[in-house]
């Protein structure tokens, strides 16, 4: 099994695929890679097989770079695929969906019973005028409505929006206006450890300035006294009681799924825009693949449905392939640190699939709270988000595998719709930190700024060189930008642009080194740095701001701003009329309203000025070295040092 040298460190250790494991992979040779750099198109087509068509393509690609088309001219329904297809086998009775919400309710649908959700709901959604093409927005918390309104809009070719339950009023609306939505689904709130997460609430502010929004759907969650505006608003269990399910809406491959909002280089968040039939059988046959799912798993993707991870591999991949998937609604350490190992005993989960930034909480919250829980059943464990850290990795894999589970790392982004690399866990060796090699059929490398191949060991861009399946199209309402930020930065080389850098060892494994454009990653979440300085400077006290991430033991990176204040707001404090703590916590404050709980800064640093390079640009390396304590490396730059002594004193070895 694992071949473990003394006085290795954990990254090079290398930890080979159980015997046991590798007999019974769905993939269980490395001819896979052979056979589909051959012919990526073939390889593609022949997954391809996995979904049901209503009308096959004529062409598997059309690449008319950066622009792809994939499986042309097919027709299917994503929907279809994930549900009615399944009640022609005996999995009509099996579980789909098992649900688990924090406060200890639970609920079971078979693919029948999602049928009959799902095709309800889809019938309600025409009759309040969605047509095929329409926009609509999903504000809700982690319980089957959830998936249940993605695949019922996915039913009649209405693309879904899904905005984080934890995101805010603000971003709600912000995200609403830019896609135009129609209808929102929304809930009168969810549990987050304990409390009520206000969605309505959030969702009415929203609305006061989201003019698109006809109709507003309302799950009764919570169960308060409420008042719903007769005008606009309706009970999600009123709206579908008298419906039955329509029959789904044949759409083109190239129709719109859905558009998923995340963070870029500028303030505003782009919606990225997925297609059906690619998108579909990308996310399908990676999940067969990369987590080896089988027909008796009981799979657990812990990622919120906001994420692209609960678009893929919550809803798509996992119903599409007729899994058993598991659903939780709260926080892994309410009421206590045992809850998901409590969930993994109860309904013997198989595959675990979760972030490094959990793993380092349980970490820290120490294995005891696994004591007494039965872990047996799990046989495939996963990560995504962020680079996993050896130590974390092999914590993961010692304590809730118990050295039996290979632990899939997988890379991949909201663009790419679906893993990009990640070991097959039958054949691939494991290196901790390493998410190891791209999969099958794609072509990823380590460039250097001209777009030059780098050899082993060299630090340098991460880049696709081939179109894949579950590409992103477009950014939604702004083509320019897909051009110019994703394919436009080698010119005269048509290369996907990650963000990201990497290295390639001498094995040819890939080491994610983290983004290197103005993007953070917080417990991985992407948050752009663009879009807390300009959430920052909306309020009246502040001049100036810039944000870095600054390495956290459990998030990966927190959020510090440094801020300059108004001068009468410099004033005010100095005279004593307001005190710098309150400052801070007024500016806290202010960014969760703006985007979110997820934003919140970790702290906020004060400063007359910052530094800044001669034509004026932000030098945010070097405040990220001032609030890790690091060397500050070369500052001739500068057009301001002085300012640097200064904020070295003040917070310069601060923890
Ligand atoms: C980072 C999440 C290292 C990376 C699916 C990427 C990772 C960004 C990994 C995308 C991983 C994701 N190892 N880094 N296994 N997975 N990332 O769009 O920086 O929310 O660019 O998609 O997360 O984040 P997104």
């Amino acid at each position: 099994m694992a071949r473990q040298k003394e006085a290795v460190l954990p990254e090079e250790q290398i930890f080979y695929p159980p015997e046991r494991f590798a007999r019974q992979a769905n993939v269980k040779s490395r001819e896979i890679y052979a056979k589909a750099q051959a012919s990526p198109e073939l390889f593609w087509a022949l997954q391809a097989e996995r979904l049901d068509w209503f009308r096959k393509w004529d062409k598997v690609l059309e690449w008319d770079p950066p622009f792809a088309r994939w499986f042309v001219n097919a027709k299917l329904n994503a929907c279809y695929n994930c549900v009615d297809r399944h009640l022609k086998t005996w999995r009509r009775n099996k579980a789909a969906l098992i649900f688990e919400g924090e406060p200890g309710d639970t609920r079971v649908l078979t693919y029948w019973d999602l049928y009959r959700e799902v095709g309800r709901l889809a019938s309600a959604l025409r009759k309040l005028g969605v047509e095929k093409g329409d926009r609509v927005a999903i504000y809700l918390p982690m319980i089957p409505e959830l998936p249940i309104a993605m695949l019922a809009c996915a039913r009649i070719g209405a693309p879904h929006l899904v905005v984080f339950g934890g995101f805010s009023a603000e971003a709600l609306r912000d995200r609403i206006n830019d896609a135009g939505a129609k209808v929102l689904i929304t809930a009168d709130g969810g549990w987050r450890r304990g409390k009520i997460v206000p969605l309505l609430r959030n969702a009415r502010l929203a609305l006061e300035e989201a003019p698109s929004v006809e109709k507003v759907v309302v799950v009764k969650r919570i169960g308060q006294e409420l008042e719903l505006d007769p005008q606009r608003e309706c009970w999600y269990h009123e709206l579908v009681a008298e419906e039955s399910p329509c029959s789904p809406e044949e759409v083109d491959s190239e129709d719109m799924l859905f558009l998923l909002y995340t963070s870029g280089t500028t303030g505003k968040p782009k919606g990225i825009v997925h297609t059906t039939g690619g998108y579909l059988v990308g996310v399908t046959a990676t999940l067969h693949m990369t987590f080896d799912l089988k027909e008796e798993d009981v799979y657990w993707c812990t990622a919120d449905c906001g994420w692209i991870t609960g678009h893929s591999y919550l809803v798509y991949g996992p119903l599409a392939n007729g899994a058993t998937v598991l659903l939780y609604e709260g926080a892994p350490d309410w009421p206590r640190p045992d809850r998901f190992w409590q969930i993994i005993d109860r309904y013997g989960v198989t595959i675990f699939y979760t972030a490094p930034t959990a793993i380092r909480a349980f970490m820290r919250w120490g294995e005891q709270w696994l004591d007494g829980y039965d872990l047996s059943s799990l046989r495939l464990l996963g990560t995504v988000g962020e680079p996993i850290n050896p130590e974390a990795w092999l914590w993961f894999y010692q304590y809730v595998g118990r050295g039996k589970c290979p632990i899939v790392d997988t890379w991949w982004q909201t663009e790419t719709g679906m893993h990009i690399i990640a070991a097959l866990p039958g054949i691939t060796p494991l290196k901790p930190g390493s998410a190891t090699v791209p999969l099958p059929g794609l072509k990823v490398d380590v460039v250097d700024k001209e777009g030059n191949p780098l050899p082993p060991g060299e630090e340098g861009l991460l880049v696709i060189k081939e179109p894949w399946p579950a590409m992103m199209r477009t950014v939604y309402g702004d083509e320019e930008r897909y051009v110019k930020e994703y394919w436009g930065r080698f010119p005269g080389k048509w290369y996907y642009f990650s963000g990201d850098g990497a290295r390639k060892d001498s094995h040819h494994y890939f080491w994610i080194l983290g983004r290197v454009d103005d993007v953070i990653n917080v417990a991985g979440h992407r948050l752009s740095t663009m879009e807390l300085e300009s959430a920052l400077v909306e309020h009246p006290a502040v001049a100036e701001a810039a944000v870095i991430g600054k390495a956290h033991e459990i998030k990966g990176q927190a959020v510090v701003a440094f801020v300059t204040l108004k001068d009468e707001v410099f004033a005010e404090i100095k005279s004593g009329k307001r005190s710098w703590q309150a400052m801070e916590e007024e500016l806290k404050a202010h960014v969760t309203a703006k985007i979110g709980a997820i934003a919140r800064p970790d702290a906020v640093y004060f400063t007359a000025e910052l530094p800044k390079t001669r034509s004026g640009k932000i030098m945010r390396r070097l405040l990220r070295a001032i609030a890790e304590g690091k060397v500050l490396g070369d500052v001739s730059t500068l057009a301001n040092p002085e300012v640097i002594a200064e904020l070295k004193r003040r917070y310069g070895d601060q923890e």
